[in-house]
Order: structure tokens, then sequence, then C-alpha cells
């Protein structure tokens, strides 16, 4: 089984509050039907949720009154987004069902908790996807906190038997430096743990939350010697297909796991 996650940079337009990106999540979703291949998909959410967590600071956890509103509203508004992700995958032939985070478990200390996966079991066993996202999640320390979609992968690696994780994004692949802002820039086509003692852990790269390093950490937590871990580009047409039925495509792969 595949486990993709849909990046808020590529499922909605990150600039602006609620924009979905309603044709490259359809052609998406029905790359992925092509493919054939039994999947997992857990998405972001993009200026559904990055915009008002960052106005009312809510990573920080509950210390104010005046963040209550827009806990609520980010709950909203990314369980609205997820409805429209849902209702694409359906429509184009995969049979998926929302289960928002936030609403199913907790996390202590930004940690998410699964303790009962079985409803998350059983419906895969039924052929249903299981579709969870980043979400407001209640806080056993904090209160409250986010949730990344990226947190949910690593979980989900745990309870699932998973062979390739995807995370499909608006860049090619992972670079040395921010490709928007120089030209010069170089793309890896692998990393392992030699490369992230040599990468800068302050470069900032869109929809990668906690920049190139943190990402790549993830990645490579994710990896291990029969699981790999693929960064590509959504916005290529065809390209997460390719992926899909093994074929060479532009993208940078995490090998190794993390020692
Ligand atoms: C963020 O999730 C969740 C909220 C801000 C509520 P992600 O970190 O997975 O979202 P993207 O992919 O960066 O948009």
């Amino acid at each position: 089984m595949k486990l993709i996650k849909l990046g808020g940079s590529i499922i909605t337009d990150k600039k602006e509050y609620r924009r979905f990106n309603a044709d490259t999540v359809r052609r998406l979703c029905r790359e992925i039907r092509d493919s054939g291949q039994d999947v997992i998909i857990v998405h972001g959410a993009g200026s559904f949720g990055h915009v008002l967590a960052k106005k009312y600071d809510l990573n920080a956890g509950n210390r104010s009154r005046e963040q209550i509103p827009a806990v609520a509203q980010v709950c909203y508004d990314v369980r609205d987004l997820d409805s429209m992700i849902v209702k694409e995958l359906n429509e184009s032939g995969i049979p998926a069902v929302s289960v928002p985070p936030g609403s199913c478990f907790v996390m202590e200390d930004r940690r998410l908790i699964i303790e009962n996966d079985e409803v998350l079991r059983r419906f895969v066993d039924l052929g249903i996807m299981p579709v969870m996202f980043g979400d407001v999640v209640l806080d056993r320390k904090l209160g409250f906190a986010i949730l990344s979609g990226d947190q949910i992968m690593e979980r989900l690696t745990d309870i699932f038997d998973i062979d390739q994780v995807i995370f499909v994004s608006d860049i090619d692949g992972l670079f040395d430096d921010d490709p928007k802002t120089n030209p010069s820039a170089r793309m890896y086509g692998t990393v392992d743990q030699r490369t992230l003692e040599s990468v800068r852990s302050d470069i900032s790269v869109d929809d990668v939350t906690g920049g190139v390093y943190e990402k790549m950490k993830a990645m490579l937590r994710m990896c291990s010697e029969k699981r790999e871990c693929i960064l590509v580009n959504g916005n290529a047409e065809g390209r997460l297909l390719s992926l899909l039925k093994g074929e060479d495509v532009i993208c940078t792969k995490a090998t190794g796991g993390i020692i």
C-alpha cells in the first residue's frame, strides 16, 4: 500500500484564504485512480488552515479567549476543504470517507496519539479510504495545537503496511536553497542521512513547514530499507501517475532512514 500526502500548496492557493484548486485536485484524483494502486491519502490545510492558525498563534496552544472562535473556524474550514477532496475522490471512483483527526484523536505536547486504530483499519478492510488531514487537535498539555498532515503520515506508517510514501507538492523536489528566490539552487535526486547533515536548517520553502531540513528529516524518518519516501511535483501533469506506475520521474527520493 502507498501513502500519499497532497500538500497544502497543491490543493489550495496558499496566498489566498480558502482558495481551493479544484482542477488540480480532480486531475490528481484521476491520476491516482488510473494507477490502479492501493493508496491512503492524507492532505494538508493550505490557506484553509495556515492563514488563521498563524494570525491567532494556534500552534502555541490555548493562551487567550480570542483564539477560541479561530479554533472553531479553522476546524470548520479544514473540514470544508476535506469534503471537497473526498467528493472529488468519490467522483473519480475511489470510495473515500472523511476521518477528521481533531474529532477522533488527541495530542500530547503536539504528538498525535492514535490509541485505537480500529475505525481506520475497518474502513481500509472494506475498501473505503479513510481520509485524514492537517487539523486543530485537542492537546492534553496545551489545550489544543496544530496537527500537520506530515505527522499523520508518520503515525499511519506504524498502522498500515506502507511500501512507498509520496509527498505531492508544488516543487520538483528538495533543493539546497529556495528555487523560487535562488535560480542556481540545486535539486537533490536522492537524500540520505549524510545529505541531512550537510543541509542548512534555516532554508524555508513553501509547503515545507520547518523548511527543507525538517522535511528531509521527516522523510528520512519515514523511509527504511523496505520503504522509500518521495517528494514529487503535482503541478506537472501525469508525473504522479508515472511515479505510481513505477516509472522514473523528476523527484527527490529519501533512502536509508535515520540511524
Ligand atoms: C496544517 O497541516 C494544519 C493547519 C494549519 C490547521 P499541514 O502542515 O499538513 O498543511 P500544509 O500541507 O502545510 O498546507
